[in-house]
């Protein structure tokens, strides 16, 4: 069947609004669209400024009241813990009405921010949901972020109320949680007045008087007082969450989702891009604590009537690189969403898929993969495992949804692999040169959006737009400024090659080198430092740190090199996976004092490279080189 896609990408290219109009046209609004964009509005305009909406509502109340009660819609699946639990709509809507009544009575109305700090629980789905019922603007933390890190977040954000459990489970150990979030608390400026505690049963956390309240106690009395609360009345551009992300200093950027954009783009990519239908599962394999899992654990499912899986598990050692075959065989899934990572994962623990042949996976059809460059031999790979197209598709934070994907539901494209494919309706993406002039078929440059952005995406930073102009506008005027770097070809498939800035990418999870560096920085032995993202076989990049010692330290370097890794793990968290600095004497730069990190990742990665002309002194590289093999690398 020969694909939608041109046809659609042109009628939207030839009117947007008439376009957005008609995708807006599935929801359910309170006070519908008059108009569909204001350019006059917000930093780059606003989408339906006039209309009301409720996200809750529509993601679920609509389905209970239109037949979907009965159906499933999240299933928590946790081999990390041996449970399962299934929620048809109609619980689901009344476990998220009770909660919402709790926050409501703790003070949280609309506006209100409430923080998540929370594992992969059905509870923490639960959490975003009522927040969206009442109003209350949320922002997840992910777990594997430490006190500082939350800490900055809990100031940026200023949460009425924060909700969180006990503890995460990591394979082989247990996180706590409460006292990362009490260490977080006491840095942070802004105190929070209550905390809503989730106590599992592998972790018993200890509770303050007056500030920390028993998640189940407050919602079993609120159930026992038949208290749920109705879904209240919000702008479509009124703040449905935000979701901090790294930027390219230590201090994350505030991603703000609205609430009328959002469903409407993420309504349209349920059927257009992942090609599922309603009443089918839908299964994003990340954490809430992302964007990924914001729109296709959450809200992308549930706002189309299909069913969600919250999987609190690895691919790999919980219990077997069998387990993503195990749940799609065992929900039905209809399609997945991971990162390459995970794949790489499953592939080196068993090369030849031996465990696939215990399962069927009889209603798969097809595979998403994002966070990171789809390296082409683990596509090939999974290409050849599962039998079903394997899908690159590349986005943001910022963005919401994809930007460049191969539309299923509208027509699979010829798949080329190492390209994402083509960009959706909604996104006219260039490729630039420094000066903005667009640059050949080809030829690498800077990917950029032209503005306005589709509904959805990013409409500014919480509370910053000036930082929104900054980051994202200033520099081509009159487009987005991705921060990747690719190319298009002739046949107009795109290429993402990887950032322009200091962000890496560790395990699919995004990370700023510049934030790791000012934890390296602020240790007492450490004059000067550089962190790098090295080639990695399994997490694709990893964080490769190179510090410079002050004069007169006589102190072991191999004992400060462990104490800025450790430094690292506990300002940052765990997820930035840094495990190995490098003592150098000193560090390649420019003439004007300009580090030169682009040259020290080639050699990390054994890659050729030239000499730059700009370089202070030659020598040095050859430093670098002999450091890395005495660590053996
Ligand atoms: N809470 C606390 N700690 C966490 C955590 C959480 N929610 N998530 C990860 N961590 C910890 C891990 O335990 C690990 O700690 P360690 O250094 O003590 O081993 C560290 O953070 C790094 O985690 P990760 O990068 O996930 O590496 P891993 O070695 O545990 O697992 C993969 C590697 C590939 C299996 C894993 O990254 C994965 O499942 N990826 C799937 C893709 C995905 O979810 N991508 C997200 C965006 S779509
Ligand atoms: P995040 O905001 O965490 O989703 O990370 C977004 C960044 O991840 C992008 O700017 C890219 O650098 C990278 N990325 C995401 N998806 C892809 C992809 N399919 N191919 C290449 N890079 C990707």
């Amino acid at each position: 069947m020969a694909s939608g896609y041109g046809d659609v990408y042109s009628q939207w290219k030839a009117d947007p609004e008439a376009f957005w109009a008609d995708a807006a046209r599935e929801i359910d609004w309170i006070k519908p669209p008059s108009q569909i964009f204001d350019t006059s509005a917000g930093v780059y305009g606003h989408w339906f400024p006039d209309a009301t909406c409720n996200t809750c509502y529509n993601a679920l109340d609509r389905h209970v009241e239109r037949g979907r009660a009965d159906q499933t819609a999240l299933i928590y699946d946790s081999p990390v813990t041996g449970t399962q639990r299934k929620f048809t709509y109609l619980e689901l809507r009344d476990e998220v009405a009770t909660l919402a009544a709790v926050l409501h009575e703790y003070g949280v109305g609309k506006g209100d921010r409430v923080i998540l700090y929370m594992p992969m629980v059905a509870e923490a789905v639960i959490a975003m949901l009522a927040c969206a019922r009442i109003g209350a603007v949320h922002s997840v933390v992910f777990g594997g972020f430490a006190a500082k890190e939350l800490a900055t977040r809990i100031d940026d954000a200023k949460p009425k109320v924060i909700l969180t459990a006990s503890c995460g489970i990591e394979p082989g150990r247990i996180v706590k949680y409460k006292p990362l979030l009490d260490g977080a608390i006491e840095l942070a400026t802004w105190k929070p007045q209550t905390v809503i505690l989730l106590q599992r049963p592998q972790e018993q956390a200890e509770m303050i008087a007056g500030r920390d309240y028993d998640w189940v106690e407050l919602t079993d009395a609120a159930k026992a007082a038949g208290d749920m609360a109705d879904c209240v009345e919000v702008a479509a551009t009124d703040p449905l969450y935000i979701l901090y992300t790294s930027g390219t200093t230590g201090v994350p950027k505030g991603v703000v989702r609205d609430n009328g954009g959002h469903m409407v783009a993420l309504q349209w990519s349920m059927k257009n891009l992942y090609g599922v239908e309603p009443g089918e599962v839908f299964w994003a394999a990340s954490d809430v604590g992302w964007v990924v899992g914001h729109s296709y654990i959450v809200y992308g499912p549930l706002l189309y009537g299909a069913t969600a899986i919250c999987f609190e598990g690895k691919p790999i050692g919980t219990p077997d690189a069998g387990t993503y075959w195990r749940i799609i065989a065992e929900h039905n899934v209809a399609a997945m969403f991971t990162a390459p990572t995970a794949f790489r994962a499953i592939r080196k623990e068993d090369p030849d898929a031996l465990l696939l042949k215990k399962y069927k996976l009889s209603k798969f059809r097809t595979l998403f993969l994002a966070g990171e460059r789809a390296d082409p031999a683990t596509l090939e790979w999974a290409e050849k495992t599962l039998g079903v197209p394997i899908i690159d598709h590349w986005w943001q934070t910022e963005t919401g949804w994809p930007i460049i994907a191969n539309p299923v539901g509208l027509g699979l494209l010829p798949v080329k692999h190492g390209s994402p494919t083509v960009p959706l309706p909604g996104w006219d993406v260039r490729v630039v040169d420094e000066a903005s002039k667009p640059v050949a078929d080809g030829a690498m440059g800077s990917i950029v959006i032209k503005l306005p952005l589709p509904p959805g995406a990013l409409p500014t930073l919480w509370q910053d737009d000036e930082r929104m102009r900054e980051s994202y506008l200033s520099e081509y005027p009159g487009f987005y400024k991705t921060a990747d770097a690719g190319y298009r070809d002739s046949d107009g498939y795109f290429y993402i090659m990887g950032r322009t800035d200091d962000i890496i990418n560790v395990a699919g999870h995004r990370l700023s080198t510049g934030g790791m560096e000012e934890v390296l920085a602020s240790h007492p032995d450490v004059a000067e430092c550089a962190v790098i993202g090295a080639k990695d076989e399994l997490k694709g990049e990893a964080p490769l740190g190179f510090i410079v010692l002050k004069a007169g330290i006589n102190r072991e370097p191999a004992v400060i090199e462990r104490e800025v890794v450790a430094l690292v793990r506990d300002k940052i968290g765990p997820v930035a996976s840094f495990k190995t600095a490098v003592t150098v004497d000193r560090l390649p730069k420019t003439r004007s004092g300009k580090i030169l990190r682009g040259t020290m990742k080639k050699i990390a990665d054994q890659d050729p490279w030239t000499m730059p002309a700009t370089i202070d002194d030659p020598a040095i590289f050859g430093e670098i080189e002999g450091a890395l093999k005495r660590k053996g690398m």
